[in-house]
């Protein structure tokens, strides 16, 4: 629905995007994640059209978008990181007011300004003014102007800056429920819990480029060892079973801290059998087992060595 091929943007000497490629797909969520400054808004004004790329092309349902008046754009919603709204008039009005812009005649205007301000929460406060609301409620009205003129293809940056958990999860159902509407979402984030939340296909990026991408399941695979065991044990163990350990079948690794061995796992299965019939041969007492999955925060630092909070 959406395609970007081989993007490039700079600013100066500064490389903002680097050659990213991507496509959002309708009926899906696709996450793009990475610290601040790893050019997710530069790729966002890249595909909504706002900025002419250097290099690379963006796609429209298989058409090159070209030009400010191209008719591509009309099938994308953007839901800018800045909100983009006007404090002294109601909600309502700041609604009227874009979906004017978009060239909306009255009528339909009218009945799309209702739906977008249901699928915000917020049919009961459309008359006040926003700068009565709280910042979640600006998020949800930013949302809702994106939403106004019914775009294919909903572009989102960082929808979620600032708000408190009911608003994000009032937001993450909208989102939700126009994805099973067959709405194409990019979703821009550094939070990686909302991309392993929401997103079906996760694009990780830094510096300007696309240092990986997939499904969770297959970033997890990144990892040297995808699953982890926590083990318990009433007695700390003694420092030669981390090694011993480390060296058996689906081990990867093996850490204690206190009483607490933590092991990683090429295979639960596998790699959790035999550290467990291990350490009952070795006379350990094994009080609690628990299973741990890595997410993207771990993937984000094995590729980087960097933070995805802290950079
Ligand atoms: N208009 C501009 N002029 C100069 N430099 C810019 C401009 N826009 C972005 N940059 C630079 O390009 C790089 C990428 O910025 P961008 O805003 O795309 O990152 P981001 O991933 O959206 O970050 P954040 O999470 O902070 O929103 C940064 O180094 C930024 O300083
Ligand atoms: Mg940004």
């Amino acid at each position: 629905m959406l395609e970007a091929r081989a993007l490039k943007k700079s600013f100066g000497s500064v490389r903002a995007v680097d050659g990213v490629s991507l496509a959002v797909e309708p009926g899906r969520i696709l996450g793009l994640l990475g610290p601040n400054g790893a050019g997710k808004t530069t790729t966002v004004s890249m595909l909504s059209g706002l900025v002419r790329p250097d290099a690379g092309q963006v796609l429209v349902g298989g058409r090159p978008l070209e030009g400010d008046a191209d008719p591509g754009k009309g099938k994308l919603g953007l839901v800018p990181q800045d909100l983009a709204l006007y404090d002294d008039l109601s909600a309502l009005d700041n609604l009227r007011f874009f979906g004017s812009l978009q060239g909306m005649g009255a009528r339909s205007l009218e009945r799309a300004m209702g739906e977008a301000l249901a699928v915000a929460g917020l049919s009961d406060r459309g008359k006040d003014k926003v700068k009565t609301y709280s910042g979640g409620m600006k998020r949800r009205l930013n949302l809702a102007a994106g939403l106004l003129h019914g775009p294919e293809v909903l572009l989102l940056d960082e929808p979620t800056a600032g708000v408190d958990p009911q608003s994000r999860n009032a937001i993450f159902e909208a989102l939700e429920s126009l994805r099973d509407r067959g709405k194409a979402i990019l979703y821009t984030t550094h939070y990686m819990e909302e991309a392993e939340r929401l997103c079906d296909h996760i694009v990780i990026v830094d510096h300007g480029k696309v240092v990986a991408q997939g499904g969770l399941a297959a970033l997890r695979k990144l990892l040297p060892s995808g699953e982890r065991m926590v083990v318990d044990l009433s007695l700390a163990p003694r420092p030669e079973w981390l090694s011993s350990l480390s060296t058996l079948p689906g081990i990867a690794s093996a850490e204690a801290s206190g009483t607490t061995i933590t092991l990683g796992l090429e295979d639960l299965a596998s790699g959790g059998a035999s550290a467990l019939s291990w350490l009952r041969a070795h006379g350990a007492s094994v009080s609690n087992v628990a299973s741990e999955r890595p997410g993207l925060e771990e993937v984000f630092l094995t590729l980087t060595g960097r933070s995805l909070r802290d950079s």
